[in-house]
């Protein structure tokens, strides 16, 4: 395997890109699986390519499963909710719904909540067990999902999902683990903006240490199958440029 760079001269450009990669991939699972089961990455990047995407697609949104990555503890409807993200920016342009399994971030107990969505997720993928593409961003101090920098979530080999905290104590969160996303037959990110420069350059290029940089995990190790789908002026202080 190998990791395929695309870098986009801007946002516009990203976003058409990955609408397009995203209809390839799903077409491939459903022709192959006879469904497409997939995480979504949460934060604002991805908002304007799910609107993108659901203006666009050709795919049969009833044989798509909709995971996702991670999410805050909070109630769906709360501003900060990765679903009511995905809800307002996806599943509101949709016509057809596809089979949506939110983690219940409301929750009152998230140790209880992770290990829901870990039997689920058994559940689900069945004798395969993997994630057919997992979308991700990249935070900018080097977290994807919630696995954040040093934190005991990084540790778990087991579990495909477990609760965690954000590094500012602001709320717990819930996270796909390194071994599922690991697991997933292809994992997407998407990285915008020149804010983002900087912690690209560090995952990809920086001293190899995915305790300090999550992302890494997933962005240096050849053996996954990773399309890292980028613009410009994140791509800004790369040397690997393809
Ligand atoms: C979350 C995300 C998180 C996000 C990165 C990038 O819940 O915040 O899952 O991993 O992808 O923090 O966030 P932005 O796209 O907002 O920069």
């Amino acid at each position: 395997m190998t990791i395929y760079l695309s870098i986009s001269p801007d946002t516009a450009t990203l976003t058409e890109r990955t609408v397009e990669v995203l209809e390839a991939l799903g077409s491939q699972a459903i022709s192959k699986y006879g469904r497409f089961v997939v995480s979504l990455a949460g934060g604002s990047t991805p908002r304007g390519i799910y609107q993108r995407w659901a203006q666009g697609t050709t795919l049969d949104w009833s044989k798509v499963a909709l995971l996702f990555g991670d999410e805050r503890c909070v109630p769906p409807d709360d501003e900060r909710s990765n679903y009511r993200m995905v809800a307002e920016s996806l599943l509101a342009g949709l016509k057809t719904q596809p089979q949506i399994y939110r983690m219940e971030g409301e929750h009152a107990d998230p140790d209880q909540a992770a290990r829901f969505y870990d039997g689920f997720l058994a559940e689900l993928l069945g004798e395969d067990g993997r994630i057919h593409l997992a979308l991700l961003g990249l935070g900018s101090d080097g977290h994807t999902a919630s696995l954040f920098p040093g934190a005991e979530a990084l540790q778990e080999a087991d579990s495909r999902c477990v609760s965690t905290e954000a590094p500012d104590r602001s709320m717990r969160r819930l996270t796909l683990t390194v071994p599922c996303l690991r697991d997933a037959h292809k994992l997407m990110f998407l990285v915008s903006g020149a804010e983002k420069a900087e912690v690209l350059s560090k995952v990809m290029e920086g001293r190899l240490d995915p305790e300090l940089l999550p992302a890494q995990f997933f962005l240096r190790d050849d053996r996954l199958n990773v399309n890292l789908l980028m613009d410009e002026p994140a791509a800004a202080k790369l040397k690997r440029r393809q």
